[in-house]
Protein backbone atom coordinates (compact mmCIF):
# COMPACT_ATOMS: atom_id res chain seq x y z
CA UNK A 1 0.00 0.00 0.00
CA UNK A 2 1.21 3.30 -0.95
CA UNK A 3 -0.30 6.58 0.03
CA UNK A 4 0.44 9.92 -2.39
CA UNK A 5 2.73 12.03 -0.31
CA UNK A 6 0.86 15.82 0.72
CA UNK A 7 1.66 18.86 -1.23
CA UNK A 8 4.62 20.78 0.62
CA UNK A 9 6.39 23.77 0.16
CA UNK A 10 9.95 23.85 1.57
CA UNK A 11 11.53 26.58 3.30
CA UNK A 12 14.63 25.44 3.11
CA UNK A 13 16.15 27.48 5.63
CA UNK A 14 14.31 29.69 7.70
CA UNK A 15 15.80 33.34 8.57
CA UNK A 16 15.94 32.40 12.75
CA UNK A 17 17.21 28.78 11.69
CA UNK A 18 20.10 29.34 14.62
CA UNK A 19 17.20 30.32 17.22
CA UNK A 20 15.28 27.20 16.19
CA UNK A 21 18.22 24.98 16.16
CA UNK A 22 19.43 25.83 19.51
CA UNK A 23 15.80 25.52 21.05
CA UNK A 24 15.67 22.11 18.90
CA UNK A 25 19.12 20.69 20.37
CA UNK A 26 17.98 21.34 24.12
CA UNK A 27 14.45 20.14 23.91
CA UNK A 28 15.32 17.11 21.88
CA UNK A 29 18.70 15.96 23.63
CA UNK A 30 21.20 16.92 20.99
CA UNK A 31 23.11 19.55 22.61
CA UNK A 32 22.99 21.44 26.85
CA UNK A 33 24.59 24.15 28.07
CA UNK A 34 27.59 22.47 30.05
CA UNK A 35 26.59 22.85 33.68
CA UNK A 36 23.43 24.59 33.05
CA UNK A 37 22.10 23.58 36.36
CA UNK A 38 25.32 25.69 37.92
CA UNK A 39 24.28 28.68 35.58
CA UNK A 40 25.98 27.05 32.72
CA UNK A 41 29.81 27.37 31.51
CA UNK A 42 30.28 29.66 28.76
CA UNK A 43 31.73 28.26 25.81
CA UNK A 44 31.22 24.58 26.88
CA UNK A 45 28.79 22.12 25.72
CA UNK A 46 27.60 18.67 26.62
CA UNK A 47 25.91 16.21 23.75
CA UNK A 48 22.85 14.75 25.19
CA UNK A 49 21.38 11.34 23.78
CA UNK A 50 21.32 12.00 20.25
CA UNK A 51 24.06 14.84 20.08
CA UNK A 52 26.32 11.79 21.37
CA UNK A 53 25.25 9.54 18.75
CA UNK A 54 25.21 11.94 15.54
CA UNK A 55 28.74 13.05 16.91
CA UNK A 56 30.24 9.23 17.27
CA UNK A 57 27.98 8.69 13.64
CA UNK A 58 29.69 11.47 12.23
CA UNK A 59 33.50 11.04 13.00
CA UNK A 60 32.84 7.33 12.42
CA UNK A 61 32.01 8.10 8.87
CA UNK A 62 35.52 10.46 8.86
CA UNK A 63 37.41 7.91 10.27
CA UNK A 64 35.92 5.24 7.83
CA UNK A 65 36.88 7.29 4.56
CA UNK A 66 39.84 8.97 6.04
CA UNK A 67 41.61 5.57 7.51
CA UNK A 68 40.20 1.96 7.26
CA UNK A 69 38.86 2.41 3.50
CA UNK A 70 42.43 3.48 2.72
CA UNK A 71 45.80 1.31 2.24
CA UNK A 72 47.61 4.65 2.74
CA UNK A 73 46.80 6.01 5.90
CA UNK A 74 46.99 4.67 9.76
CA UNK A 75 45.39 6.35 12.62
CA UNK A 76 46.50 7.20 16.35
CA UNK A 77 44.79 7.94 19.55
CA UNK A 78 47.55 10.12 20.83
CA UNK A 79 47.45 11.72 24.98
CA UNK A 80 45.82 15.35 24.86
CA UNK A 81 48.82 16.44 26.94
CA UNK A 82 51.55 16.05 25.31
CA UNK A 83 55.73 17.28 26.62
CA UNK A 84 55.51 21.10 26.73
CA UNK A 85 58.59 21.33 24.41
CA UNK A 86 55.96 20.06 21.60
CA UNK A 87 53.99 23.41 21.78
CA UNK A 88 57.56 24.86 21.54
CA UNK A 89 58.62 23.31 18.61
CA UNK A 90 55.69 24.06 17.07
CA UNK A 91 54.88 27.81 17.83
CA UNK A 92 51.84 27.90 19.60
CA UNK A 93 53.54 28.31 22.62
CA UNK A 94 54.26 31.63 21.46
CA UNK A 95 52.21 32.07 18.41
CA UNK A 96 48.91 31.05 20.29
CA UNK A 97 49.20 34.04 22.13
CA UNK A 98 47.17 36.92 20.32
CA UNK A 99 47.56 40.27 21.07
CA UNK A 100 44.29 41.66 22.39
CA UNK A 101 43.08 45.65 23.08
CA UNK A 102 39.97 47.04 24.78
CA UNK A 103 38.19 49.91 23.55
CA UNK A 104 38.00 52.54 26.23
CA UNK A 105 34.16 53.66 24.93
CA UNK A 106 32.86 50.51 24.43
CA UNK A 107 34.82 47.98 25.90
CA UNK A 108 34.39 45.62 22.91
CA UNK A 109 37.22 43.74 23.13
CA UNK A 110 39.19 42.69 20.28
CA UNK A 111 41.86 41.01 18.30
CA UNK A 112 44.57 43.75 17.34
CA UNK A 113 45.56 41.65 14.40
CA UNK A 114 42.40 41.22 13.07
CA UNK A 115 41.23 44.97 13.43
CA UNK A 116 40.80 47.07 10.72
CA UNK A 117 43.19 49.71 9.49
CA UNK A 118 42.05 52.92 7.99
CA UNK A 119 44.22 54.87 5.81
CA UNK A 120 46.20 57.80 6.99
CA UNK A 121 44.07 60.93 6.67
CA UNK A 122 41.09 58.76 7.14
CA UNK A 123 38.08 60.17 9.08
CA UNK A 124 37.28 57.72 12.31
CA UNK A 125 33.80 58.24 13.15
CA UNK A 126 32.33 56.03 15.93
CA UNK A 127 29.32 54.21 14.81
CA UNK A 128 27.34 53.80 17.93
CA UNK A 129 24.15 50.98 18.01
CA UNK A 130 21.51 53.77 18.30
CA UNK A 131 21.19 57.49 18.84
CA UNK A 132 20.76 56.66 22.89
CA UNK A 133 24.37 55.11 23.23
CA UNK A 134 25.75 58.05 21.19
CA UNK A 135 25.01 60.43 24.01
CA UNK A 136 26.27 58.59 26.52
CA UNK A 137 29.09 57.51 24.97
CA UNK A 138 29.74 61.01 23.72
CA UNK A 139 29.38 62.46 27.55
CA UNK A 140 32.16 59.56 28.42
CA UNK A 141 34.52 60.63 25.88
CA UNK A 142 34.17 64.50 26.89
CA UNK A 143 34.58 63.66 30.40
CA UNK A 144 37.62 60.83 30.20
CA UNK A 145 39.37 62.46 27.32
CA UNK A 146 38.41 66.25 27.19
CA UNK A 147 37.00 65.77 23.81
CA UNK A 148 33.46 67.21 22.30
CA UNK A 149 32.89 65.29 19.80
CA UNK A 150 29.99 65.78 17.13
CA UNK A 151 26.96 63.42 17.32
CA UNK A 152 24.82 63.32 14.55
CA UNK A 153 22.31 60.61 15.07
CA UNK A 154 24.19 57.38 16.36
CA UNK A 155 27.53 58.80 14.79
CA UNK A 156 30.17 60.94 16.42
CA UNK A 157 32.82 62.24 14.46
CA UNK A 158 35.77 64.63 14.60
CA UNK A 159 38.60 61.91 14.89
CA UNK A 160 41.20 61.70 12.23
CA UNK A 161 43.92 59.50 11.18
CA UNK A 162 46.81 62.09 11.24
CA UNK A 163 49.94 59.47 10.64
CA UNK A 164 50.52 55.90 11.30
CA UNK A 165 50.89 56.25 14.85
CA UNK A 166 48.92 59.60 15.66
CA UNK A 167 45.33 60.24 15.74
CA UNK A 168 43.77 63.78 16.44
CA UNK A 169 40.80 65.25 17.67
CA UNK A 170 39.69 68.41 14.45
CA UNK A 171 36.24 70.09 16.15
CA UNK A 172 33.84 71.05 13.14
CA UNK A 173 35.72 73.08 10.40
CA UNK A 174 39.05 72.97 12.56
CA UNK A 175 42.37 72.43 10.28
CA UNK A 176 44.33 71.85 12.97
CA UNK A 177 43.52 68.87 15.77
CA UNK A 178 43.18 70.37 18.95
CA UNK A 179 44.39 67.25 21.05
CA UNK A 180 46.48 64.18 19.71
CA UNK A 181 47.25 60.79 21.28
CA UNK A 182 49.78 57.94 19.88
CA UNK A 183 47.72 55.53 17.92
CA UNK A 184 48.28 51.85 16.18
CA UNK A 185 47.04 51.89 13.36
CA UNK A 186 43.62 49.89 13.98
CA UNK A 187 40.47 50.66 15.31
CA UNK A 188 37.68 48.93 17.02
CA UNK A 189 35.79 46.53 14.55
CA UNK A 190 32.31 47.06 15.87
CA UNK A 191 32.10 50.71 16.19
CA UNK A 192 35.21 51.73 14.17
CA UNK A 193 37.05 53.29 17.90
CA UNK A 194 40.25 54.85 18.50
CA UNK A 195 39.86 55.06 21.95
CA UNK A 196 42.03 51.82 22.66
CA UNK A 197 44.14 50.09 25.47
CA UNK A 198 47.32 48.98 25.32
CA UNK A 199 47.51 45.48 23.68
CA UNK A 200 47.47 42.76 26.17
CA UNK A 201 49.04 38.74 25.30
CA UNK A 202 46.87 36.44 25.87
CA UNK A 203 47.49 32.57 25.81
CA UNK A 204 45.10 30.67 23.71
CA UNK A 205 46.30 27.43 25.31
CA UNK A 206 45.13 25.79 28.71
CA UNK A 207 47.71 25.32 31.02
CA UNK A 208 47.81 22.60 33.85
CA UNK A 209 50.45 20.75 36.12
CA UNK A 210 51.31 17.25 35.53
CA UNK A 211 51.72 15.68 38.87
CA UNK A 212 50.18 15.27 42.30
CA UNK A 213 52.42 18.22 44.12
CA UNK A 214 50.05 21.85 43.31
CA UNK A 215 52.63 23.73 41.91
CA UNK A 216 50.61 26.89 43.34
CA UNK A 217 51.60 25.39 46.76
CA UNK A 218 55.56 25.64 45.81
CA UNK A 219 54.98 29.07 43.56
CA UNK A 220 53.68 30.20 47.42
CA UNK A 221 56.47 28.57 49.30
CA UNK A 222 59.60 30.31 46.95
CA UNK A 223 57.91 33.65 46.93
CA UNK A 224 57.29 33.85 50.66
CA UNK A 225 60.94 32.97 51.30
CA UNK A 226 61.93 35.35 48.59
CA UNK A 227 60.50 37.98 51.30
CA UNK A 228 62.92 37.27 54.19
CA UNK A 229 64.55 40.02 54.52
CA UNK A 230 68.81 39.26 54.07
CA UNK A 231 70.33 42.31 54.72
CA UNK A 232 73.97 40.95 53.72
CA UNK A 233 71.95 39.96 50.36
CA UNK A 234 71.46 43.67 49.21
CA UNK A 235 73.50 44.37 46.55
CA UNK A 236 75.02 47.76 46.09
CA UNK A 237 73.19 48.05 42.74
CA UNK A 238 69.68 46.83 44.45
CA UNK A 239 70.19 48.83 47.99
CA UNK A 240 70.02 51.61 45.31
CA UNK A 241 67.23 50.54 43.41
CA UNK A 242 65.60 49.90 46.98
CA UNK A 243 64.55 46.90 45.59
CA UNK A 244 64.37 44.01 47.90
CA UNK A 245 62.78 41.59 45.61
CA UNK A 246 65.61 41.62 43.30
CA UNK A 247 68.14 40.75 45.96
CA UNK A 248 65.43 37.99 47.04
CA UNK A 249 65.61 36.30 43.62
CA UNK A 250 69.02 36.81 43.43
CA UNK A 251 69.07 35.12 46.52
CA UNK A 252 67.06 31.98 45.22
CA UNK A 253 67.71 32.04 41.08
CA UNK A 254 71.45 33.08 41.78
CA UNK A 255 72.30 31.43 38.34
CA UNK A 256 69.71 32.93 36.09
CA UNK A 257 69.52 36.09 38.19
CA UNK A 258 73.21 37.03 36.32
CA UNK A 259 72.31 35.54 33.21
CA UNK A 260 71.22 38.62 31.15
CA UNK A 261 69.52 36.18 28.58
CA UNK A 262 67.46 34.78 31.00
CA UNK A 263 63.78 36.02 31.57
CA UNK A 264 64.62 36.33 35.43
CA UNK A 265 67.88 38.07 34.34
CA UNK A 266 66.43 39.97 31.60
CA UNK A 267 63.39 41.64 33.98
CA UNK A 268 65.79 42.22 36.50
CA UNK A 269 67.71 44.52 34.32
CA UNK A 270 64.50 46.13 33.41
CA UNK A 271 63.84 46.58 36.52
CA UNK A 272 60.07 46.02 36.34
CA UNK A 273 58.85 44.42 39.88
CA UNK A 274 55.50 42.92 38.05
CA UNK A 275 57.67 41.28 35.39
CA UNK A 276 60.67 39.71 37.92
CA UNK A 277 57.59 38.13 39.89
CA UNK A 278 56.50 36.68 36.49
CA UNK A 279 59.51 35.51 35.53
CA UNK A 280 59.92 33.80 39.05
CA UNK A 281 56.71 32.04 38.87
CA UNK A 282 57.55 30.68 35.19
CA UNK A 283 60.53 29.33 36.35
CA UNK A 284 58.87 27.45 39.08
CA UNK A 285 56.38 26.18 37.50
CA UNK A 286 57.95 25.02 34.42
CA UNK A 287 58.65 21.92 35.42
CA UNK A 288 55.28 21.00 36.23
CA UNK A 289 53.68 22.92 33.24
CA UNK A 290 51.87 21.03 30.58
CA UNK A 291 49.31 22.24 28.13
CA UNK A 292 45.74 20.70 26.73
CA UNK A 293 46.45 20.31 23.27
CA UNK A 294 45.29 23.54 21.29
CA UNK A 295 45.35 20.76 18.26
CA UNK A 296 45.20 16.80 17.38
CA UNK A 297 47.90 17.57 14.72
CA UNK A 298 50.94 17.94 16.38
CA UNK A 299 50.74 13.98 17.67
CA UNK A 300 51.26 12.98 14.23
CA UNK A 301 54.80 14.49 13.59
CA UNK A 302 55.56 13.79 17.30
CA UNK A 303 55.10 10.18 16.30
CA UNK A 304 55.88 10.08 12.63
CA UNK A 305 59.02 7.99 13.54
CA UNK A 306 57.70 5.31 15.41
CA UNK A 307 54.52 4.93 13.47
CA UNK A 308 56.85 4.58 10.22
CA UNK A 309 59.38 2.21 12.35
CA UNK A 310 55.86 -0.13 14.12
CA UNK A 311 54.10 -0.28 10.91
CA UNK A 312 56.53 -0.24 8.06
CA UNK A 313 54.65 2.70 6.13
CA UNK A 314 56.40 4.79 4.19
CA UNK A 315 56.00 7.58 1.75
CA UNK A 316 53.57 8.89 0.73
CA UNK A 317 51.54 7.80 3.57
CA UNK A 318 48.80 9.49 6.21
CA UNK A 319 48.44 9.35 10.09
CA UNK A 320 45.18 10.61 10.86
CA UNK A 321 43.42 11.12 14.13
CA UNK A 322 40.44 12.50 15.65
CA UNK A 323 39.51 13.83 18.97
CA UNK A 324 39.36 16.85 21.88
CA UNK A 325 41.23 19.70 21.52
CA UNK A 326 41.43 23.10 23.62
CA UNK A 327 41.75 26.53 22.71
CA UNK A 328 40.67 29.42 25.08
CA UNK A 329 39.15 31.43 22.25
CA UNK A 330 38.92 35.34 22.46
CA UNK A 331 35.46 34.99 21.00
CA UNK A 332 33.28 32.04 20.86
CA UNK A 333 30.47 32.30 18.83
CA UNK A 334 27.37 31.24 17.61
CA UNK A 335 26.54 28.14 19.51
CA UNK A 336 29.05 25.31 19.04
CA UNK A 337 30.92 27.04 16.20
CA UNK A 338 33.48 28.84 17.90
CA UNK A 339 34.17 26.83 21.32
CA UNK A 340 37.10 26.54 24.36
CA UNK A 341 36.73 22.56 24.19
CA UNK A 342 35.95 21.09 20.84
CA UNK A 343 36.52 17.94 18.28
CA UNK A 344 38.69 17.35 15.04
CA UNK A 345 39.65 15.36 12.99
CA UNK A 346 42.71 15.58 11.06
CA UNK A 347 45.24 13.63 9.16
CA UNK A 348 48.85 14.33 8.15
CA UNK A 349 49.43 13.20 4.90
CA UNK A 350 53.51 12.66 4.02
CA UNK A 351 54.56 12.66 0.64
CA UNK A 352 57.99 13.59 -1.52
CA UNK A 353 59.08 16.88 -1.82
CA UNK A 354 57.74 18.06 -5.16
CA UNK A 355 54.85 15.67 -5.19
CA UNK A 356 53.01 17.88 -2.58
CA UNK A 357 50.98 19.86 -5.47
CA UNK A 358 49.56 16.57 -6.70
CA UNK A 359 49.10 15.40 -3.21
CA UNK A 360 47.16 18.65 -2.40
CA UNK A 361 44.64 18.51 -5.36
CA UNK A 362 44.04 14.09 -4.54
CA UNK A 363 42.96 16.04 -0.90
CA UNK A 364 41.08 18.38 -1.92
CA UNK A 365 39.10 16.25 -4.23
CA UNK A 366 37.99 13.56 -1.22
CA UNK A 367 37.59 16.04 1.41
CA UNK A 368 34.66 17.57 -0.43
CA UNK A 369 33.55 14.62 -1.85
CA UNK A 370 33.43 13.46 1.65
CA UNK A 371 31.51 16.43 2.82
CA UNK A 372 29.04 16.87 0.02
CA UNK A 373 28.05 13.23 0.19
CA UNK A 374 26.23 13.69 3.49
CA UNK A 375 24.54 17.18 2.15
CA UNK A 376 21.57 18.46 1.45
CA UNK A 377 23.15 21.17 -0.71
CA UNK A 378 26.43 20.21 -1.75
CA UNK A 379 26.28 23.92 -3.47
CA UNK A 380 26.38 25.43 0.53
CA UNK A 381 30.44 23.87 0.57
CA UNK A 382 32.88 25.32 -1.18
CA UNK A 383 36.69 26.05 -1.32
CA UNK A 384 38.26 29.25 -0.56
CA UNK A 385 42.47 29.65 -1.56
CA UNK A 386 44.07 31.61 0.87
CA UNK A 387 46.13 34.86 -0.50
CA UNK A 388 49.72 34.77 0.01
CA UNK A 389 49.85 36.96 3.26
CA UNK A 390 47.15 35.41 4.73
CA UNK A 391 49.13 31.48 5.00
CA UNK A 392 51.11 30.90 7.79
CA UNK A 393 55.09 31.71 6.86
CA UNK A 394 56.48 28.36 5.61
CA UNK A 395 53.23 27.00 4.02
CA UNK A 396 52.94 27.00 0.08
CA UNK A 397 49.22 26.59 -0.72
CA UNK A 398 45.92 26.50 1.58
CA UNK A 399 42.78 25.77 1.01
CA UNK A 400 39.70 26.26 3.50
CA UNK A 401 36.25 24.42 2.76
CA UNK A 402 33.73 27.24 3.55
CA UNK A 403 30.07 26.41 4.19
CA UNK A 404 27.36 28.44 4.05
CA UNK A 405 26.33 29.31 7.43
CA UNK A 406 23.11 31.56 8.83
CA UNK A 407 25.55 34.43 9.16
CA UNK A 408 27.77 33.78 5.66
CA UNK A 409 30.55 31.61 4.39
CA UNK A 410 33.03 30.45 7.40
CA UNK A 411 35.47 27.84 7.67
CA UNK A 412 34.86 24.19 8.18
CA UNK A 413 37.77 22.12 7.39
CA UNK A 414 41.25 23.42 6.57
CA UNK A 415 43.76 22.13 3.44
CA UNK A 416 47.11 23.25 4.13
CA UNK A 417 50.42 22.22 2.13
CA UNK A 418 52.92 22.87 5.02
CA UNK A 419 56.08 21.79 3.20
CA UNK A 420 58.24 19.97 5.56
CA UNK A 421 58.26 22.65 8.20
CA UNK A 422 56.58 20.56 11.49
CA UNK A 423 59.11 17.76 10.89
CA UNK A 424 61.92 20.19 10.79
CA UNK A 425 61.01 22.01 13.69
CA UNK A 426 60.51 18.96 16.02
CA UNK A 427 63.59 17.49 14.10
CA UNK A 428 65.53 20.69 16.03
CA UNK A 429 63.65 20.71 19.26
CA UNK A 430 63.98 16.80 20.19
CA UNK A 431 67.24 16.04 18.64
CA UNK A 432 65.93 13.30 16.34
CA UNK A 433 66.25 12.72 13.02
CA UNK A 434 62.56 12.71 11.46
CA UNK A 435 63.68 11.82 8.00
CA UNK A 436 62.20 8.66 5.67
CA UNK A 437 65.30 7.11 3.64
CA UNK A 438 64.68 5.42 0.27
CA UNK A 439 67.27 2.96 -0.75
CA UNK A 440 65.49 2.63 -4.13
CA UNK A 441 65.43 6.37 -5.45
CA UNK A 442 68.90 8.81 -5.96
CA UNK A 443 68.92 11.83 -4.25
CA UNK A 444 67.76 14.29 -6.91
CA UNK A 445 70.38 16.80 -5.87
CA UNK A 446 73.29 14.40 -5.76
CA UNK A 447 72.18 11.28 -8.16
CA UNK A 448 73.22 9.12 -5.10
CA UNK A 449 71.40 6.59 -3.45
CA UNK A 450 69.77 6.53 -0.73
CA UNK A 451 67.34 9.61 -0.91
CA UNK A 452 67.57 10.83 2.47
CA UNK A 453 64.40 13.24 3.05
CA UNK A 454 61.96 15.10 5.20
CA UNK A 455 58.51 14.21 4.02
CA UNK A 456 56.42 17.85 2.86
CA UNK A 457 53.20 17.35 4.57
CA UNK A 458 49.58 17.73 3.15
CA UNK A 459 46.89 18.26 6.09
CA UNK A 460 43.33 18.25 5.80
CA UNK A 461 42.38 19.82 9.16
CA UNK A 462 38.53 19.59 10.11
CA UNK A 463 36.27 20.86 13.02
CA UNK A 464 34.22 17.77 14.12
CA UNK A 465 31.68 19.27 16.14
CA UNK A 466 31.83 22.62 13.57
CA UNK A 467 30.79 19.71 11.17
CA UNK A 468 28.11 18.62 13.47
CA UNK A 469 26.36 22.17 13.43
CA UNK A 470 26.81 22.44 10.05
CA UNK A 471 24.97 19.11 8.91
CA UNK A 472 22.83 19.97 11.69
CA UNK A 473 22.00 23.55 9.78
CA UNK A 474 22.06 21.69 6.31
CA UNK A 475 19.71 18.76 7.39
CA UNK A 476 16.72 21.42 9.51
CA UNK A 477 13.80 21.93 6.89
CA UNK A 478 10.49 23.76 7.76
CA UNK A 479 7.77 22.07 5.36
CA UNK A 480 4.59 23.82 5.28
CA UNK A 481 1.72 20.71 4.15
CA UNK A 482 -1.70 20.47 3.30
CA UNK A 483 -3.27 17.55 5.72
CA UNK A 484 -6.04 15.13 4.27
CA UNK A 485 -8.42 17.08 5.97
CA UNK A 486 -6.79 20.19 3.89
CA UNK A 487 -5.55 22.28 6.81
CA UNK A 488 -1.77 23.97 6.46
CA UNK A 489 0.21 22.43 8.70
CA UNK A 490 4.33 23.38 9.60
CA UNK A 491 6.21 19.94 9.55
CA UNK A 492 9.74 20.64 10.74
CA UNK A 493 12.55 17.74 9.87
CA UNK A 494 16.06 17.25 10.11
CA UNK A 495 17.01 15.58 6.60
CA UNK A 496 19.95 14.34 8.29
CA UNK A 497 21.80 11.52 6.28
CA UNK A 498 20.62 8.47 6.86
CA UNK A 499 24.30 7.54 8.41
CA UNK A 500 24.41 10.16 10.41
CA UNK A 501 20.93 9.88 11.84
CA UNK A 502 21.28 9.06 15.46
CA UNK A 503 18.12 6.94 15.71
CA UNK A 504 17.80 4.97 12.28
CA UNK A 505 14.56 3.32 12.70
CA UNK A 506 11.43 3.90 15.33
CA UNK A 507 9.31 0.87 15.90
CA UNK A 508 5.31 2.73 16.78
CA UNK A 509 2.83 0.29 17.77
CA UNK A 510 -0.35 2.24 16.42
CA UNK A 511 -2.40 1.63 19.98
CA UNK A 512 -1.14 0.57 23.18
CA UNK A 513 -3.38 -2.31 23.21
CA UNK A 514 -4.32 -5.50 21.54
CA UNK A 515 -0.72 -7.30 21.38
CA UNK A 516 0.56 -4.34 19.22
CA UNK A 517 3.17 -3.11 21.86
CA UNK A 518 4.49 -7.09 22.06
CA UNK A 519 5.05 -7.32 18.16
CA UNK A 520 6.57 -3.90 17.82
CA UNK A 521 9.07 -5.53 20.46
CA UNK A 522 9.89 -8.45 18.78
CA UNK A 523 10.53 -6.21 15.77
CA UNK A 524 12.64 -4.11 17.49
CA UNK A 525 14.82 -7.63 19.22
CA UNK A 526 15.40 -8.38 14.89
CA UNK A 527 16.34 -5.13 14.37
CA UNK A 528 18.58 -4.42 17.24
CA UNK A 529 20.35 -7.90 17.39
CA UNK A 530 20.92 -6.92 13.39
CA UNK A 531 22.82 -3.54 14.87
CA UNK A 532 20.44 -1.27 13.96
CA UNK A 533 19.86 1.20 16.22
CA UNK A 534 16.11 1.42 16.13
CA UNK A 535 13.67 2.75 19.53
CA UNK A 536 10.21 1.86 20.92
CA UNK A 537 8.04 4.44 20.83
CA UNK A 538 4.50 4.27 22.34
CA UNK A 539 3.61 7.31 23.74
CA UNK A 540 1.14 10.14 22.15
CA UNK A 541 -0.62 9.74 19.39
CA UNK A 542 0.94 7.93 15.98
CA UNK A 543 0.60 11.72 14.01
CA UNK A 544 2.68 13.00 17.17
CA UNK A 545 5.37 10.32 17.18
CA UNK A 546 6.16 10.72 13.81
CA UNK A 547 6.63 14.53 14.05
CA UNK A 548 8.79 13.69 16.95
CA UNK A 549 11.16 11.01 15.07
CA UNK A 550 10.98 14.18 11.62
CA UNK A 551 12.35 16.41 14.43
CA UNK A 552 15.19 14.16 15.44
CA UNK A 553 15.89 12.78 11.87
CA UNK A 554 15.19 9.23 12.40
CA UNK A 555 15.16 8.66 8.98
CA UNK A 556 12.67 5.33 9.25
CA UNK A 557 9.56 4.79 11.08
CA UNK A 558 7.55 1.11 11.58
CA UNK A 559 4.13 0.61 12.77
CA UNK A 560 2.52 -1.63 13.75
CA UNK A 561 -1.45 -1.59 13.17
CA UNK A 562 -4.38 -3.98 13.26
CA UNK A 563 -3.30 -5.48 9.59
CA UNK A 564 0.28 -6.35 11.14
CA UNK A 565 -2.19 -9.10 13.92
CA UNK A 566 -4.10 -10.47 11.09
CA UNK A 567 -1.64 -10.52 7.78
CA UNK A 568 2.12 -10.01 9.82
CA UNK A 569 2.85 -6.56 7.54
CA UNK A 570 3.91 -3.68 8.69
CA UNK A 571 3.79 0.61 6.92
CA UNK A 572 7.44 1.85 6.66
CA UNK A 573 7.14 5.69 6.64
CA UNK A 574 10.10 7.41 5.12
CA UNK A 575 11.06 10.99 6.45
CA UNK A 576 11.76 12.82 3.80
CA UNK A 577 9.05 11.65 1.30
CA UNK A 578 6.38 10.90 4.43
CA UNK A 579 5.42 8.00 1.82
CA UNK A 580 4.38 4.87 3.18
CA UNK A 581 4.84 0.97 2.34
CA UNK A 582 3.51 -1.99 3.48
CA UNK A 583 5.69 -4.89 3.62
CA UNK A 584 5.89 -8.25 5.30
CA UNK A 585 7.80 -8.17 8.84
CA UNK A 586 9.89 -10.66 7.50
CA UNK A 587 11.38 -8.17 5.61
CA UNK A 588 11.83 -5.53 7.71
CA UNK A 589 15.28 -6.05 8.85
CA UNK A 590 16.45 -6.50 5.29
CA UNK A 591 14.58 -3.09 3.81
CA UNK A 592 16.09 -1.46 6.94
CA UNK A 593 19.79 -2.44 6.23
CA UNK A 594 19.75 -2.16 2.72
CA UNK A 595 18.10 1.53 2.81
CA UNK A 596 20.58 2.60 5.28
CA UNK A 597 23.69 0.98 3.01
CA UNK A 598 22.28 2.51 0.04
N1 LIG B 1 46.19 21.64 12.64
C1 LIG B 1 45.62 22.74 11.95
C2 LIG B 1 44.49 23.33 12.68
O1 LIG B 1 44.18 23.02 13.82
P1 LIG B 1 42.66 25.16 12.47
O2 LIG B 1 42.17 25.88 11.24
O3 LIG B 1 43.09 25.97 13.62
O4 LIG B 1 43.84 24.23 11.94
C3 LIG B 1 41.05 23.15 12.05
O5 LIG B 1 41.57 24.11 12.93
C4 LIG B 1 39.55 23.10 12.17
O6 LIG B 1 39.18 22.90 13.54
C5 LIG B 1 38.85 24.40 11.76
O7 LIG B 1 38.62 24.44 10.38
C6 LIG B 1 37.54 24.30 12.54
O8 LIG B 1 36.61 23.49 11.84
C7 LIG B 1 37.95 23.57 13.80
N2 LIG B 1 38.12 24.53 14.92
C8 LIG B 1 39.20 25.30 15.17
N3 LIG B 1 38.99 26.04 16.28
C9 LIG B 1 37.77 25.72 16.74
C10 LIG B 1 36.97 26.13 17.87
N4 LIG B 1 37.42 27.00 18.76
N5 LIG B 1 35.73 25.59 18.03
C11 LIG B 1 35.27 24.67 17.15
N6 LIG B 1 35.97 24.25 16.08
C12 LIG B 1 37.20 24.75 15.87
Amino acid sequence: MSDAAPAVSVAKRPADVMKKLVALCKQRGFVFQSSEIYGGLKSAYDYGPLGAELKRNLMGEWWKDMVTTRENVVGIDASIIMHPNVWRASGHAAGFSDPLVDCKVSKERFRADKAPRPAVGAELPITCPDKGVAKDWADQIEKNFGIIMERDGNVLSGVRAISASEVGFFPKGASAPTKTWPWRGYVSPTFGSAFLTEEKQFNLMFRTALGAVDPMAEVSDIIGDMFVFDEALLLANDRKKGDELIAAVRRKFPKEASDKEHPIGKAIEDGNRHLIIRTVIEAVTRNSMVYLRPETAQAMFVQFKNVMDSSGMKPPFGIAQMGKSFRNEVTVEHFIFRSCEFEQMEMEFFCEPGTQKEWMTFWKEARMSWWRRFANYPEDFVFRQHAKDEMAFYADDCYDVEYKYPWGWGELEGIASRTDYDLTQHEKHSGVTLQYVDQEKADPKTGAKPWKYKPYVIEPAAGATRALLCFLIDAYHEEERTTATGEKEIRTVLKLHPKLAPIKCAVLPLVKKDGMPEKAREIIAALLKAGVNAKYDEKASIGKRYAKHDEIGTPYCITVDGDTLTADTVTLRDRDTTLQIRLPIAEVVATIKARLEA
